[in-house]
């Protein structure tokens, strides 16, 4: 790790949760790397947090292609040491189970399920080998509590959740903490519209959320915040 500069990686960093953590991230002198398909978006990013005490750095990347997941790891890790993961990215469909296609239910299986896990391998052999680091997963309100029109999306998320649990106790004696974080609505572009305009005042901010992960985040003692669930104080929609 000698002359690596230490990055936090957040998947998913366009939009919501994912731009609002990389933006506190980023305030607060983190070196942020956010990765996303809508690079125009990550661009603009970049110009907003200009002139913040830490960088935010963006490239273009797909997490369900490993191939390209695979080359773009081997690039960051010839100069960074992720220190910290986010695993953000993720999607739904909000359909009942009947009403699915096979390939939404494959398309959300690989994005938050499995796109999540290969990306969460790439950075395990360098944090085991420095013993530090952190891996967040930002999972939802279904690790909770079941949800209809979310069968999919609770088969990857719950999926995530279990492989996270069993990460975490393979790595405790590597000093790499395992934080799962389950936020319930929360105001981004992943709901339909007519369902913000109605409960938006309801509903979280994205905001709100990245100071939570930045809380845990950067904690710094033998204390680690493993499970998190956030919620409306109004409760769920
Ligand atoms: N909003 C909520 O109420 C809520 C509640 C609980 C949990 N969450 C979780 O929060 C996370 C962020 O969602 P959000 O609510 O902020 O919605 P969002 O604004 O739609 O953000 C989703 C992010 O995931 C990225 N993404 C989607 N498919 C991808 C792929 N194949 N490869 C790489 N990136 C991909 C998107 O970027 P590109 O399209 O540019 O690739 C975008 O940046 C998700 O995991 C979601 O499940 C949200």
């Amino acid at each position: 790790m000698t002359g690596q500069k230490k990055i936090t990686w957040i998947t998913g960093a366009s939009s919501g949760i994912g731009k609002a953590i990389a933006t506190e991230f980023v305030k607060n002198g983190v070196h942020v790397i956010g990765t996303a398909r809508r690079v125009d978006l990550l661009k603009e990013l970049q110009k907003e947090l200009n002139g913040s005490s830490g960088t935010f750095e963006y490239y273009e990347l797909d997490v369900t292609k490993v191939d390209s997941v695979d080359k773009f790891y081997k690039h960051i890790s010839q100069n960074y040491f992720v220190e910290c993961l986010i695993n953000n990215a993720g999607i739904t469909s909000f359909k009942q189970a009947v009403e699915n296609s096979f390939e939404e239910i494959r398309d959300i299986i690989e994005v938050n399920l499995l796109g999540s896990i290969y990306v969460t391998q790439k950075v395990l052999p360098q944090m085991i080998e420095n013993k530090s680091g952190a891996i967040i997963n930002i999972l939802s309100a279904v690790t909770q509590k079941v949800f209809t029109a979310s069968s999919a999306y609770s088969a990857s998320k719950n999926g995530l959740h279990a492989y996270a649990k069993v990460l975490r106790e393979e790595l405790r004696d590597k000093n790499v903490r395992v934080i799962n974080i389950s936020p319930g609505a929360t105001v981004t572009e992943i709901w339909p519209t007519k369902v913000i305009s109605k409960h938006s005042d309801k509903m979280m901010k994205t905001e709100d959320i990245a100071k939570v992960v930045y809380q845990v985040y950067s904690g710094n003692s033998n204390l680690v915040a493993e499970e998190i669930v956030l919620r409306p104080v109004t409760g769920d929609l």
